[in-house]
């Protein structure tokens, strides 16, 4: 077979990486699982926001998305044919766990079981991620992550998937980029549950916070191989030297990353960001100390940095843009943030660190067999693995890398117009058709392992 992208693969984009980095593909329930009425599966507030009209782009939802549910041991084949070591998918809470309250639903687990023997025997390691954003209505009902129980209900969640997994999943991460479920979610109300409260995206960090150390606590009890959470972040720069603009970039750092890894690691919410925000969070006694329940893996979700100005409102940083290239979401591409987001992300919190997602989207063609030549996207990926590379090379502890994603996919609010795959999906056909920088990602795993 021809192998394509075999030269892009030759320049050693892996140099710098230890030689026994871990390589894999990642993905989440509800954008790929589809079936979202199957074994008794209820819904999550994702169903619900799909159907508030111009919530989506074009009104689409995961209804179906890719069909996973029903052709997991083929999409697992497919993971293993690429030579990763590792495949990271989140469990939908809704499917294992009804309604978000009570005992846990066998057939919807034991689509996760089986997806777990199916990845173990085709050699890849599953590693889970416990939340990625569909939480079930019901509890967006009862306040959502505002309110201070759906912390206590995430971590018996928890302790119910363990319950079914725990004996075969090595990696368990609790949630996947607090940052959107509260500021997306709660805050800006573009992602569901489409809520535009300040306030009570103040309470989600915190309850998002607490309920992954609480998860944390119980799973650590229950004998977890190894534990982490999952943070998107950049770098915020400042575009000039002026107080101004400095603390700008302060802020954006401070609400987009400090204030998730200071308590996780340090347990304390950093001073500047407390007075920046305002308001107060529902910090209970002993809840730093739950949040900062020792992890063993920090998962970074990164694509792009920003640059920084002080605009009127000082609580409001401004973007500038840097006439740089971009992606088909207008994301900059900055390989170089990655390098220096990790060496700071070393420097300041000492975690080991796994790139759980990067990628890109761009606006693929695709030929009459379905191929896309997706240059565009080798050389992101090869660009953001050198990054890494680097980073390592400097001194950063980073031992894997995931491409977001496997497979085109629903992405959120812009439905399936964003294609962030490796492998190209057909939404007609369902017919998944490796890109590119599918072929290229497996010459460069073989290349890395020396094979
Ligand atoms: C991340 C999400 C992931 C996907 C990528 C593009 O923020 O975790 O589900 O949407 O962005």
């Amino acid at each position: 077979m021809t192998i394509v992208g075999q030269e892009a693969a030759s320049a050693d984009v892996t140099a710098g990486l230890p030689a026994d980095f871990c390589w894999g593909v990642a993905t989440s329930a509800y954008q790929i699982e589809g079936a979202v009425d199957a074994d008794g599966r209820t819904q999550s507030i994702w169903d619900t926001f799909c159907r508030v009209p111009g919530a989506v782009f074009n009104s689409e939802n995961g209804d179906v998305a890719c069909d996973h549910y029903h052709r997991m041991p083929a999409d697992v084949s497919m993971i293993a044919g690429l030579g990763v070591d590792a495949y990271r998918f989140s469990v939908s809470w809704p499917r294992v766990q009804p309604g978000g309250r009570g005992p846990l639903n066998r057939r919807g687990a034991d689509f996760y079981s089986r997806l777990v023997d199916e990845l173990l025997s085709a050699g890849v390691q599953p590693w889970i991620t416990l939340y990625h954003w569909d939480l079930p209505q019901e509890l967006e009902d009862s306040g959502g992550w505002p309110a201070r129980d759906t912390a206590y209900r995430f971590a018996e969640y928890a302790s119910l998937v363990h319950s079914v997994l725990g004996d075969r999943v090595p990696t368990w991460t609790t949630l996947n980029e607090p940052w959107c479920s509260a500021m997306l979610g709660y805050h800006q109300g573009v992602h569901a549950p489409g809520r535009r409260d300040f306030g009570d995206a103040m309470k989600a960090v915190h309850h998002l916070l607490l309920g992954h150390g609480l998860a944390a606590q119980a799973l650590r009890s229950l004998g977890v191989g190894e534990l982490g959470i999952t943070l998107n972040m950049g770098c915020a720069t400042p575009f000039s030297s002026s107080a101004a603009d400095i603390d700008a970039a302060r802020r954006a750092d401070g609400l987009g990353t400090r204030i998730y890894l200071d308590p996780l690691v340090h347990g304390r919410y950093p001073a500047d960001v407390l007075e920046d925000i305002g308001v107060s969070l529902p910090v209970a006694e002993g809840d730093l100390e739950i949040i900062s329940t020792p992890l063993d893996v920090l998962g970074v979700n990164y694509y792009s940095s920003l640059t920084f100005r002080g605009g009127d409102d000082p609580a409001s940083p401004v973007v500038v843009p840097q006439s740089l290239p971009v992606t088909a979401m207008g994301w900059e591409i900055v390989p170089s943030g990655l390098t220096d987001l990790l060496v700071r992300l070393h420097n300041d919190y000492g975690l080991p660190m796994v790139i759980t997602e990067n990628g890109a989207a761009f606006d693929d063609v695709a030929g009459s067999d379905g191929f896309v030549a997706d240059a565009d996207r080798v050389s992101y990926i090869a660009s953001h693995i050198e990054a890494v590379g680097k980073a390592c090379s400097l001194g950063a502890d980073v031992r894997g890398y995931f491409a977001w994603s496997l497979m085109d996919n629903f992405e959120w609010a812009y439905g399936y117009a964003k294609r962030f795959g490796i492998v190209r999906v057909d939404y007609e056909t369902q017919e998944r058709v490796l890109k590119q920088s599918a072929h290229w990602y497996r010459d460069t795993i073989h290349q890395h392992r020396g094979l």
